[in-house]
């Protein structure tokens, strides 16, 4: 059985999928950690981040491998390295790329047929996971998606001020949006559900409920 949760950076998507996850007992796929290894993979190479074919060649090769949480990139952890906004920029560059897509579309798909899986992501309910059982698009005012970030950058060691991440976080929203491939949109079939206020164990509670309705 395939969860989907889609939506903008800081919904709550990782916190509330990983929870979620492990109520189920599923496994947990964390597609941004994907495009952030890559975008980072191709800025350590000097790849322009707009050549869309160099970009996919890199994604092609990328050998990313996920364990629950934990990502590692040729048997390197990159969890944390993958966390800064740096990334975040440049995962959002390299996403536009149909190349770099199509590469870690059929990476995410491996995982999902390979067993139950929470995955989260811009695009898991509308392009890679069309049949899935339960498509959640999490969504929460701009301010309290900034602050969750900060909250998450400030316990990573990292004091950033509230305004730049909003700024940050409203330029990556409106960027992964307007792209022709695969853009942030909910899927016609999915649940949408606000985060905003709510606390994390609430939203995971009412999808845990959710998800037993249909099955899980
Ligand atoms: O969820 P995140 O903030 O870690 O995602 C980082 C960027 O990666 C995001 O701005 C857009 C891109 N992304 C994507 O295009 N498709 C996905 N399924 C996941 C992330």
């Amino acid at each position: 059985m395939i969860i989907t949760l889609d939506g903008p950076a800081g919904s709550g998507k990782s916190s509330v999928a990983r929870r979620l996850a492990d109520e189920l007992g599923f496994r947990f796929l964390n597609t941004g950690a994907m495009y952030r290894a890559v975008g980072l993979l191709c800025e350590r190479a000097g790849t322009d981040l707009g050549d869309a074919d160099a970009c996919g060649r890199t994604a092609a090769a990328a050998r990313l491998a996920q364990d629950g949480d934990r990502l590692s990139v040729d048997g390197e952890d990159w969890t944390e390295l993958v966390r800064t906004p740096a990334a975040g920029a440049a995962a959002s560059a390299v996403a536009v790329h149909p190349p770099v897509r199509a590469a870690l579309v059929a990476l995410q798909r491996a995982v999902g047929e390979a067993g139950d899986t929470v995955t989260e992501g811009r695009d898991q309910g509308t392009v890679v996971f069309p049949d899935a059982a339960l498509k959640v698009f999490l969504t929460a005012d701009a301010e309290a998606r900034a602050e969750r970030r900060r909250l998450e950058l400030l316990a990573a060691g990292r004091d950033v001020p509230l305004a730049e991440v909003l700024a940050e976080v409203t330029g990556r929203d409106d960027k992964d949006e307007r792209r022709a491939a695969a853009p942030l949109k909910p899927a016609a079939d999915a649940v949408r559900y606000d985060t905003t206020g709510k606390p994390l164990e609430a939203v995971v509670a009412d999808l845990v409920a959710l998800a037993r309705e249909r099955g899980a």
